[in-house]
């Protein structure tokens, strides 16, 4: 049989609510999904994953999930509300996730929820055993499935398994305070390949293998027991043509007129996050208030378009977080609102592709400043769309895609002096520079897309599958 390709992600690009006893599919949100959406279908792929509802939710209806994610190449994991409580909420967004974005103090470092995360990898590992053999590629995603390649490894030894990490990897001095720093770093090390967005984030992870696993590497090859792994940087791409192309679509014309219609002649500055903590909305919103104090002659002449998607509403910080923005945004809409200026329209929900690349498309600013993020594709995503030659990135330092682009008006997120600055210095840049620097930009992200940096991640993981045969 030929090898397919396995993606394991705790989350299916497509994610199951149910309302009122009808079970509800739509995109998921968020990088990995958005991003991978557009291979993994390409390459005949199977995606195994967490369809977004706990099995108690889903008893009765399983048969239903089933058979509609098996159209599109999905297979779901069912996971109980304790799981979901423990591992997804627990250990994976109040431990990870905090803890690799440097909000240490934001960390909970709770036994029950690592039991938890070391459950589920282990019935994701079952999982995978069900559908693959040796022969297939299997590739794991993300913070979630830290210890699976470690896990899949022991029942597999001569598989191809590779391993990517979306978010950060923190320096030795955070990861050094995770209790279970040495499985979490054993766990990553089954795979044959070991990518990341940065080479900052791959030379955190060889050192903290090197400082916590004395294991010591060479031009990031590390030798475990029988094998090697390899780790690499990969900087995630787009799909570069889809936005490209997306303007002359018939219904996104239709949304641009319809948006253009409501703003008026008034510029756009678009902000579009998850609502998220590390992605730095209130410092946001502050350097939105002083820019307004700053620069009054922008008065009535400026919008900013906030979109928040919900995500992650049962931890306590993204609840305090919802409410602080909401807070904000009273505020300044209150204390610069005319009666026919309203500064900052706030959408909280997730937007149809249409409306997102409609807002990409009439923006004259973004504004994308996050405090950490592994890499931000919605910087890139508002470059691809841009076919006008107008349109500024602004983009924060702490972006691993800040990289890449830096033809962008690069910021410290935490500087709202200089970001209120230079909201100013982006709406007042000259045409033929800012053309200039799309120009320059776009031509990166049109080479280095999803496909490439797909093919890429496979063609090293193929390639270090032969050597590790050759060895034996
Ligand atoms: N996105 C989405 N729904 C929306 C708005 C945006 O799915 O309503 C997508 C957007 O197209 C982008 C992703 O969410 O691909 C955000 O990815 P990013 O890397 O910027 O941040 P992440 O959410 O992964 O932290
Ligand atoms: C980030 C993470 C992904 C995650 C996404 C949405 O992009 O890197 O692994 O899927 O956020 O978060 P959620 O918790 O809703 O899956």
């Amino acid at each position: 049989m030929p090898s397919r390709l396995i993606i394991v992600a705790n989350r299916l690009p497509v994610t199951v609510s149910k309302q009122e006893k009808r079970l509800v599919f739509h995109s998921s949100a968020g990088g990995l999904a958005t991003g991978l959406g557009s291979f993994y279908r390409q390459k005949n792929g199977l995606w195994l994953g967490w369809p977004g509802l706990s099995s108690e939710s889903a008893r009765g209806y399983e048969e239903e999930i089933r058979e509609r994610l098996a159209q599109e190449s999905c297979r779901p994991i069912f996971l109980t509300k304790r799981q979901v409580e423990y591992y997804y909420y627990g250990f994976s967004n109040r431990i990870l996730w905090p803890l690799f974005h440097y909000f240490l103090q934001y960390v909970n470092f709770e036994k029950r929820f690592w039991d938890s995360y070391r459950q589920v990898n282990r019935l994701f590992c079952e999982a995978v055993l069900n559908e693959a053999t040796e022969e297939d590629i299997i590739w794991v995603h993300d913070y979630q499935l830290l210890l699976l390649p470690g896990l899949l490894r022991r029942h597999l030894p001569r598989a191809t398994i590779g391993f990517f990490l979306h978010i950060p990897f923190p320096s030795f001095e955070i990861i050094r305070t995770l209790p279970w720093r040495e499985e979490i770093l054993e766990g990553m090390l089954g795979a044959d390949l070991i990518g990341f967005h940065t080479y900052d984030y791959a030379r955190h992870f060889l050192s903290c293998v090197r400082r916590i696993l004395g294991k010591d590497h060479s031009l990031g090859l590390v030798h475990v027991s029988n094998r090697v792994a390899k780790v690499d940087t990969f900087p995630m791409g787009i799909d570069y043509e889809r936005f490209a192309g997306s303007p002359e679509l018939k219904e996104v014309q239709a949304e641009i007129r319809r948006l253009r219609r409501r703003i008026g002649d008034r510029k756009v500055i678009l902000s579009v996050d998850r609502l998220d903590y590390t992605k730095g909305i209130p410092q946001r919103l502050a350097a939105f208030d002083l820019f307004l104090e700053r620069y009054p002659r922008y008065r009535e002449k400026v919008i900013l378009v906030l979109v928040g998607v919900p995500s992650r509403t049962k931890v306590e910080h993204y609840i305090q977080l919802k409410r602080e923005v909401d807070e904000l945004i009273g505020r300044i809409n209150g204390r610069h609102g005319t009666l026919g200026w309203t500064p900052i329209w706030y959408l909280y929900r997730s937007l149809s592709f249409p409306t997102l690349v409609a807002l990409y498309h009439l923006a004259e600013v973004a504004l994308v400043t996050p405090l950490r993020d592994g890499m931000n594709l919605i910087a890139k995503e508002f470059v691809a769309t841009k076919t006008t030659d107008r349109g500024v990135l602004i983009l924060s330092e702490m972006a691993g895609a800040a990289r890449e682009m830096g033809e962008a008006i690069i910021v410290n997120p935490f500087n709202i002096q200089e970001v209120a600055n230079s909201l100013a210095l982006a709406l007042e840049m000259d045409e033929d520079e800012q053309a200039d620097r799309l120009r320059r930009l776009k031509e990166r992200l049109r080479r280095y897309d999803i496909y490439r940096w797909t093919g890429e991640f496979m063609d090293r993981l193929n390639h270090l599958q032969e050597m590790q045969h050759q060895r034996e």
